[in-house]
């Protein structure tokens, strides 16, 4: 495991599921870490400190280094307060890992304004505020002359990249952390901060209602959130210095470095298009019509498959 001793972490909604895998990783890797967790149900409602503590004390049994924090990622102030949480108490800050995250899944037709606003809220915006407080601190180093090696590792979704039903408000917030991460590693690599972000897959109070993961009766579970966490944990490398602005999907032991939106099929016209002959020759290249596969399709698509083979 690369050493990530002198190192401080912050990790949000590291409560519980995937969030606290990398969190315990994390501190076994020798970082200390800021257990950041609103502590809230599945659709964001309500507070709780107890299992941010919880994972704190997990941290603290084996000899690492950790605080709790409640504050909510979704409130610009309170990432801010999340910042210098960690500059306050351990002196340093090097991770931002964004994970917190809810759900509150309608197909469109019925979904309601405050189920599309909190969902972008926490997502979308969570990663926004969090990066642009951390990213401040990082850049006032390095024109003061430091040398910074940080590091963002944002959450996206299968549903962001390969899209799912039932979720226009979550896949959107999720595409929009894969986007934001590409511009994101693009503006701050000149201050020694990578941007990378993942789309995992685990069981958790996530997933455990709509899809069957059961752990298997022995042996490795593919479906254990702490398979996510390697990701993490390399990506904190010094060594990872180069690496960034990727979106990882990874399905048990499958971690693809994802393809972004490419150039694709092109429609060339050399005086532009007019409408009629545009539609005769999407008809042409697209005889059976054309729609997106869904995100089974897509995940099974990556699961174990490489270009590169
Ligand atoms: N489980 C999966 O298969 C899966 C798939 C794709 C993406 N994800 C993403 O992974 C991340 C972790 O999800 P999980 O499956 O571990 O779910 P989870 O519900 O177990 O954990 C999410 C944690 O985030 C915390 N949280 C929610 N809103 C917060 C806020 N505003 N501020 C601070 N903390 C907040 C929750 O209290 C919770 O402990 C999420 O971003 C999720 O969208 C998970």
């Amino acid at each position: 495991m690369p050493d990530l001793s002198g190192k401080v972490a912050i990790v949000t909604g590291a409560g519980r599921g995937i969030g606290r895998g990398h969190a315990l990783a994390l501190a076994e890797a020798g970082a200390k870490v800021v257990v950041n967790d609103l502590g809230g149900s599945l659709a964001g409602e309500g507070a709780d400190l107890s299992p941010a503590q919880q994972v704190v004390a997990e941290i603290e049994a084996v000899g690492g280094d950790a605080v709790a924090d409640g504050e909510n990622v979704a409130d610009f102030a309170g990432a801010g307060r999340l910042v210098q949480h960690a500059l306050d108490d351990f002196g340093r800050l090097d991770i931002l890992v964004n994970n917190a995250g809810i759900l509150r899944d309608r197909m469109l037709v019925n979904m309601t304004e405050d189920e599309w606003d909190a969902v972008i809220a926490v997502h979308l915006k969570g990663h926004f505020a969090t990066t642009r407080h951390a990213a401040a601190h990082w850049r006032e180093l390095s024109k003061a002359g430091d040398e910074v090696r940080a590091r963002v590792i944002n959450t996206s979704s299968p549903s962001g990249v390969f899209g799912n039903i039932g979720q226009t408000n979550y896949g959107a917030a999720k595409a929009g952390i894969a986007a934001f991460t590409i511009i994101a590693a693009q503006e701050l690599a000149r201050y020694g901060v990578t941007v990378n972000c993942l789309a995992p897959n685990a069981r958790t109070r996530m997933t455990e209602e709509t899809f069957d993961m059961g752990a298997p009766a022995e042996g490795w579970d593919p479906h254990d959130p702490a398979n996510i966490s390697p990701v993490v944990v390399a990506l904190c490398a010094d060594e990872a210095q180069n690496i960034t602005g990727q979106c990882f999907h990874i399905w048990g032991g499958a971690v693809n470095a994802l393809q972004p939106w490419e150039a694709g099929e092109l429609f060339q016209a050399e005086q532009g298009w007019d409408a009629d002959d545009l539609l005769a020759a999407f008809r042409e290249r697209f005889p059976d019509g054309v729609a997106p596969a869904g995100m089974v399709a897509g995940m099974q698509k990556a699961g174990g498959r490489s270009l590169a083979t």
